[in-house]
């Protein structure tokens, strides 16, 4: 059973988190669909538009009890996150409301932080509301994915990647479920589990990055392809346990600073406008950032803590 403490800090952390990373995936569907998906369009915003209602109360609550881990760790936002936004709202025409990037800049950890009961009342709250729309947000990809297969619908967006980000909102509602339900943590992914999850996630970042670079981008694409078969054997490694669980996590942390650095560099290109690609720098900040929250999580499982 989590502390008071725990609970709340761990339930900010997670929305803080995943909450951003969702509405950023609804601003990818969205700038992807055909005019004549409309529709689409409209739901994805409205979605999107939730999503930073939520977000902006998680933020309003949060200064002090974050660990400064979460808050040091670049997960949350970048020095390049508020650049990517603005930058990618006038590349879409998509409104992406910058003011929960400039609060949360001003985020700190207090050591004598109180977590009282009618905070925990309100975290408690604010869970069940991201129940409710993260699962709206995996029916929305559902529905688009189920769409994709069957041909009855043409996006910008590669089938993959709508199927990445549905695992990636599936994550966050099974993490979700488990911080409202303690006694059933025994459903809590192992080290294993979690590392073949995000080694998979970062082998397929590799694969869309060689695929949103414009074709002269020669080295760059080379550099992608190389991560995407590193992060494969990793996969392979954890999957056929070749190697210790130690072993595995000091390997992927490696690999994980290293495509962290490559993601970071491509996104400061594309804002200077010194890479050539379709792609936008919110898409770079965005995998940025779960380079980072993988770090951290590698770092933690290296430290002995599970989460
Ligand atoms: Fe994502
Ligand atoms: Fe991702």
């Amino acid at each position: 059973m989590l502390s008071r403490k725990d609970y709340i800090r761990m339930s900010l952390e997670l929305n803080l988190f995943f909450g951003r990373i969702m509405k950023e995936h609804l601003i990818f569907m969205e700038a992807a669909f055909m005019m004549k998906n409309s529709d689409n369009i409209l739901e994805a915003d409205t979605l999107k538009e939730e999503i930073e209602k939520l977000l902006m109360e998680v933020v309003s609550i949060s200064n002090g009890p974050l660990s400064s881990e979460v808050l040091d760790s670049g997960e949350l936002i970048t020095p390049i996150t508020l650049k990517s936004e603005k930058i990618s709202e006038f590349d879409t025409g998509i409104c992406i409301d910058t003011n929960i990037t400039k609060l949360e800049n001003l985020l700190v950890s207090d050591q004598n932080f109180c977590f009282t009961p009618k905070l925990e009342q309100e975290v408690y709250s604010l869970n069940e509301r991201a129940i409710t729309l993260v699962s709206a947000v995996i029916d929305f990809k559902e529905k688009i994915i189920n769409n994709i297969l069957n041909c009855s619908i043409f996006i910008n967006l590669y089938y993959l990647l709508i199927d990445h980000i549905l695992r990636e909102a599936k994550l966050y509602l099974k993490m979700l479920m488990n911080l409202q339900s303690p006694c059933k943590d025994k459903t809590r992914d192992t080290i294993l589990e979690q590392e073949i999850f995000w080694n998979t996630i970062m082998g397929e970042h590799a694969l869309f990055i060689r695929g949103l670079l414009d074709p002269t981008e020669v080295e760059l694409f080379n550099t992608s392809n190389e991560y995407a078969n590193i992060f494969n054997e990793l996969v392979e490694e954890a999957t056929e346990n070749d190697s210790s669980i130690p072993e595995i996590t000091e390997e992927s942390l490696e690999a994980t600073i290293g495509i962290r650095d490559f993601k970071r560099e491509g996104t400061e290109g594309i804002i200077n406008c010194q890479i050539k690609s379709i792609a936008y720098p919110l898409l770079g900040d965005h995998i940025l950032r779960e380079a980072n929250h993988y770090i951290r999580l590698l770092n933690s499982f290296m430290k002995g803590n599970s989460c």
